[in-house]
Order: structure tokens, then sequence, then C-alpha cells
């Protein structure tokens, strides 16, 4: 496995590199929702390569990026077990010279969720994701439907700017009592991390609505609200029961829907989604 810092290495690497290259962008901290990534792209091509960076631009001003969890050691460690061939770590000098001015911002899909709480996110993860493409020149990326945002959005700037990664999905890796597997749940304490089986417990009842022939959204999003008001320690801040495609908010479910919600656990904010078949 191969660490490397600069664009210029990488791209002298990725010039020799044959065959397909997946990639798998992160920012580390890796847990096995990381690594189902890792091992789904280790499986579909010949060569593998991972970044590793924390983003500054994708934080807002007063968000965790100081606090974010950081193990370079550890994450080496795990994405050698996986067989993965290089990993790209840069520095912020690297990824965001002096001048820096040039900024990806896709609309509409990004102004909605995580983008009304989060003003600048998308635009933050647009730019490093299209930073990364350009430097990697990946056949295959792979992304988490944890973020299912995330996804639309990449997608749509894939598709917007003729970019050349075919864009792959992976589904959400749980913890056993259904906590989606996240770098922020460190952040909790036992008693928080136990009140964090909400999100799961509100998708799934989200789901059993679906499934019983439920098909008003307002319904179902007012009785995951009921439930969520439930536990003492989360605070909501967005349910939605959205397009799947365009995350627009349904009336009525008569398409492929997903259920997605923001809660905040004590201090700590948690994402979540669940599609609805
Ligand atoms: P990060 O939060 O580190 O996540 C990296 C990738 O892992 C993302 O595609 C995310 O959706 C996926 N992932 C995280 N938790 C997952 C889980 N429990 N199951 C499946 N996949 C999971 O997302 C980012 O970093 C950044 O925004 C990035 C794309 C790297 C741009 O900075």
């Amino acid at each position: 496995m191969t660490i490397v810092k600069t664009i210029s290495e990488i791209r002298a690497l990725r010039q020799k590199l044959k065959g397909s290259v997946g990639f798998v962008p992160t920012m580390g901290f890796l847990h096995e929702g990381h690594l189902a990534l890792v091992k789904r792209a280790k499986a579909e091509n010949s060569a593998v390569i991972v970044s590793i960076y924390v983003n500054p631009a994708q934080f807002g001003p007063r968000e965790d990026f100081g606090a974010y969890p950081r193990d370079l050691d550890r994450d080496l460690e795990l994405l050698r077990k996986e067989g993965t061939d290089i990993v790209f770590v840069p520095s912020d000098d690297e990824m965001y010279p002096h001048e820096f001015s040039s900024w990806v911002d896709v609309e509409k899909v990004a102004e909605r969720l995580e983008g009304a709480s989060r003003p600048g996110h998308f635009r933050g993860v647009a730019t490093i994701v299209a930073k990364l493409f350009n430097i990697v020149q990946p056949t295959r990326a792979y992304f988490g439907q944890k973020d299912a945002q995330q996804v639309v959005v990449i997608k749509r700037m894939v598709a917007d700017l003729s970019m050349n990664p075919e864009v792959v999905i992976v589904p959400t890796v749980r913890e056993n009592d259904g906590l989606a597997m996240s770098s922020r749940n460190v952040y909790l304490s036992p008693r928080e991390r136990q009140a964090a089986t909400i999100l799961f417990k509100a998708l799934t009842l989200a789901r059993q609505l679906r499934r019983d022939g439920e098909k008003d959204a307002e319904k179902i999003r007012r009785k995951m609200t009921a439930l969520i008001r439930k536990e003492p320690l989360a605070q909501i801040d967005y349910v939605s029961i959205a397009d799947a495609g365009t995350l627009e908010e349904l009336d009525l479910i008569d398409r492929p829907a997903v259920a997605s919600l923001a809660v905040r656990i004590g201090k700590t904010r948690l994402i979540d989604n669940m599609p609805l078949e």
C-alpha cells in the first residue's frame, strides 16, 4: 500500500495503473461503513484508491471541524488489511492553495434538507469531490447510502458537468441495534448512544406504515415526529418523506420515496435515511 500526500505524486502513480480504478473518498476515522465501500471497490476494480481528508470547506463556522475525530495510523492499518493500493492524504495547502477561488455549486437538490440546515455544506462537498475526481481520475467512485442527499448531489454534479466516473451507491451499514455507523457516533455518551436508536426506530416505523399501504406522507412524518419526541434527549432538525430521485417533499407517496431525518442527540447531530419501497 502506497501512501501519498501530494497531487503530483498521486497523478504519477495513477498514470502507471492499468485497468479500472475504484475510488473511495473519506474523511477518515474509518468504520465498517467506510470499509464496505472499500470492499466493494476492491471486488469491482483492478486497483483501489482511498482518500482521507477532513475537508474544512464542508463544515460551517459553528460546526465540529476542529473536533472531528482523526486517527490516521489506525485508518491506514484498516485500509492495508482491505488490500487498498493507494491512500491519498493531502494537506489543506495542497487542496486549497492560497489563491483558491473556484467552487462547484449544485442548485436545487443541494438547497433542501441538509443544505437548508447547513448552508455551504454541499458547495464544500461538491468542490472537494470534483477536485478529487480530477486528481484521481477513477473509473468508479463509491458513496454510502447513509448520506442520501450527498449521493443525489454528486450524481447531479457528475451528470451536469459531464464527469467520467460511474457513481456506485453502497447500502448503509448499521450497528446491531440499527444505529447507522458514523464517525460522529464517538461523540455520544452511553446514555446518548442509547437514545440515538430513536432515528432507526422512526425510519423503521415509516417503512412499516408505507408497507401497510399508507400513501399520505404527512401522516408518516407526524407519526415519526411523535415517536422521536418521546425521547427526551432527542431534538428534531427535520423529518422528511421525499422523492428518492430529487428529494422534493411529497404529499402523496406515488413513486419511489425516501424517509430521512436529522436529529440532535445532546450536542451531536445525527442523520439517517431509509428508502421506502
Ligand atoms: P465520510 O463521512 O468520511 O464518509 C465517506 C463515505 O462513507 C461516504 O460516501 C459516506 O456515505 C460513507 N459512509 C459513512 N457511513 C456509512 C455507513 N454507515 N454505511 C455506508 N456508508 C457509509 O462523506 C464524506 O466523508 C465526505 O462528505 C466526502 C464525500 C469524503 C467529501 O469530503
